[in-house]
């Protein structure tokens, strides 16, 4: 199967950092890749180069088989890659169906907004990704969610634009227990529709029950890329970069 999106021998210097050295990766279809590493590894800067803020100094960024040339954020959305960055894309005062269509809102030839037909779109993709409570439909402020389902409404978004792979940055940090099981039914029902997720975190075991691959950055270098079946457990996935850090002294 071909890749979605390939990243080959990619270099990131920032002045005298070099914060990605070298580092290449894909994301299959319908897979959910768990990228992790320290604070400073390139995890950011990583995601960056991939949906097209950084430029990369060197190596070949390939999507479905193509190499891209002058990669932008702009080129990225055209080819169906969608970045959730925690909390700052909504707009809490507004409702979801206000938040899914903003700045692409569905309109009738003379301008005006087809009410109805979005906030049918918007019921539909909010049940798809699994929002189940009754109290919760496309005209509810985004103010009223929980941080979970707030980062349900920023994925929604992502299937509106109809994203082949949606990256995920840090979507768990703030949130509580049941909030971060909230946001991975979410990205289990994307994955069921056939999407990548790129999922970035700090918490080992959030990225650990999540992903179906991890990929661990340390100081800018690719050091592992594991399938779940390599580490059974996260207790075994935090061995590996721990022994990958320190060389295996500890
Ligand atoms: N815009 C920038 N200008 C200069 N240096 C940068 C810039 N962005 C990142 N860096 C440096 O590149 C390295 C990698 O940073 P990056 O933010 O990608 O790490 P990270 O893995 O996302 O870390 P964290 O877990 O703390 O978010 C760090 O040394 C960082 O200081
Ligand atoms: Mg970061």
């Amino acid at each position: 199967m071909e890749p979605i999106i390939e990243l080959k021998n990619v270099t990131k210097k920032f002045g005298g950092i070099t914060a990605l050295d070298n580092a290449s990766l894909h994301v299959d279809k319908g897979e959910v890749v768990g990228l992790i590493g320290d604070n400073g590894a390139g995890k950011s800067t990583l995601i960056k180069t991939l949906v097209g803020v950084h430029k990369p100094d060197n190596g070949d960024i390939i999507i479905k088989g193509q190499k891209v040339n002058n990669w932008n954020t702009k080129k990225a959305r055209e080819a169906k890659i969608e970045t959730v960055f925690q909390d700052r894309a909504l707009t809490p005062q507004q409702s979801i169906v206000w938040n899914i269509f903003m700045g692409k809102e569905l309109r009738h030839p003379f301008g005006f907004i087809k009410v109805k037909e979005q906030i049918d779109e918007a019921n539909k993709i909010i049940r798809e990704i699994g929002f189940t409570s009754k109290l919760i439909d496309a005209n509810s402020p985004v103010g009223n969610l929980s941080g979970g389902e707030r980062q349900g409404v920023a994925i929604a978004r992502a299937i509106y634009n109809d994203a082949d792979l949606i990256v995920l940055d840090e979507p768990t940090t703030a949130l509580s227990l049941i909030e971060t099981q909230k946001v991975f039914d979410f990205v289990n029902n994307v994955k069921a529709k056939g999407r990548s997720v790129l999922f970035i975190g700090h918490n080992i075991f959030h990225v650990f029950d999540i992903s179906d691959r991890f990929i661990i950055l340390d100081r800018g270098h690719v050091v592992h890329k594991l399938d779940k079946n390599d580490v059974k457990t996260p207790e075994e996935l935090i061995k590996v970069m721990k022994d990958t850090v320190t060389g295996g002294k500890s």
